[in-house]
């Protein structure tokens, strides 16, 4: 078996630098599983943002059981974090966190659940609840000094996601090509970068970059291993032409989805300004599920990166992680023999 070995793949002991991220807010227990057994590092996505706290993390608790039944190598568990407008991690987030933390009190579950990846907000604040769980530490940002920030916060690896990602990006645009080296070249931890990669050449220049892994996210999507949810989803990444995507208000602020006629009504209802943010959220909530789990290509919301323009296939997972890391090094080594005058 070829593989690349960096400080991502020591510190998971790991085959592969290959990374699928956090899918939410629904389910992608199956999907997460399958990129683990190809001897990546697969996310089980939580089970959206407006359930109950606490139905949300006996839910979560069994996600995370259905995953250690159908992998017995190292996964990830994302929830997002962001905060409310007074600065308060939402109760969602501390009851997902705390159903991770709790999970791998369990020892049959920690030798799988290895990690907890956190995103969209700082990581401050769930790094205290997080401490002393055994679990490694990933915080996505999307800016240098959020970086930096989450270094100083303690965090064990930094996914540094460009603007061309799919899902929530940032109101301060900065593309993968240039977040890489600025997030690498501030950190001492393994860096994961993520938007806009589908191939090993994607992975062979996040290395070149500075990155010691990739993160993917839409390149997952469209996949044979993704049953949790509804084919129409990755049937419609796959139709979607260069520069279809989209950027509009989501649950955290920007995000990259492909257009349907649910980003129309949400600006409509947020122009009238009718609804509580309390019920505004349980609509994207709704909006995104419905999509995810239900195929519903109209009324639905369809996260999805820029990259989806350049997706024509369904992938086969447990090919796909070796395939890329195999094209990468084929990339690396073509490159290492370019003539130098
Ligand atoms: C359908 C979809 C749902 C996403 N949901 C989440 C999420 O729940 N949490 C999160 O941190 N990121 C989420 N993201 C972002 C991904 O984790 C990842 O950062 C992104 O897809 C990487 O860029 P790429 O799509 O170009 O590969 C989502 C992305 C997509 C496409």
């Amino acid at each position: 078996m070829h593989t690349l070995q960096t400080r991502f793949t020591s510190l998971l002991g790991i085959e592969h630098p290959v990374m699928q991220e956090g899918l939410g807010p629904y389910k992608t227990v199956h999907l997460a599983a399958a990129v683990s057994n190809a001897g990546g590092l697969g996310t089980v996505s939580i089970p959206g943002i407006s359930e109950e706290p606490v139905a949300g993390a006996a839910k979560l608790r069994g996600y995370i059981e259905q995953a250690c039944e159908l992998t017995d190598r190292p996964f990830a568990v994302n929830v997002p974090v962001g905060t409310d407008k007074h600065g308060n991690v939402p109760p969602f987030s501390k009851a997902y966190v705390g159903a991770v933390v709790d999970a791998v009190k369990d020892p049959d579950i920690a030798r799988r659940l290895r990690v907890i990846t956190t995103s969209a907000g700082a990581a401050s604040a769930s790094r205290k609840l997080i401490d002393g769980s055994g679990l490694l530490h990933i915080h996505k940002v999307g800016g240098t000094r959020h970086a930096l920030r989450a270094a100083a916060d303690g965090v064990d690896m930094i996914i540094a996601s460009g603007y061309e990602a799919g899902g929530h990006t940032h109101s301060r645009p900065v593309h993968t090509f240039v977040l890489g080296p600025s997030v690498a070249d501030v950190v001492d931890c393994p860096v994961i970068l993520a938007g806009g990669i589908r191939d090993g050449r994607g992975l062979a220049a996040a290395l070149a970059l500075g990155a010691d892994a990739v993160a993917l996210g839409t390149r997952f999507v469209a996949s044979h291993d993704n049953p949790d949810w509804h084919g129409a989803y990755a049937q419609r990444i796959i139709d979607a032409g260069e520069a279809d995507d989209i950027v509009f208000q989501a649950l955290y602020g920007p995000s990259r989805a492909l257009p349907s006629d649910a980003i129309a009504e949400l600006a409509a209802i947020e122009a009238a300004g009718t609804m509580t943010e309390t019920e505004l959220t349980a609509f994207k909530d709704a909006r995104l599920i419905a999509a995810q789990r239900d195929g519903d290509m109209v009324g639905g919301i369809l996260p999805a990166g820029q990259i989806s323009g350049a997706i024509v296939d369904l992938i086969h997972v447990a090919e796909f992680i070796p395939g890329i890391v195999l094209e990468a090094i084929k990339v690396l080594d073509r490159l290492s023999k370019l003539k130098t005058v």
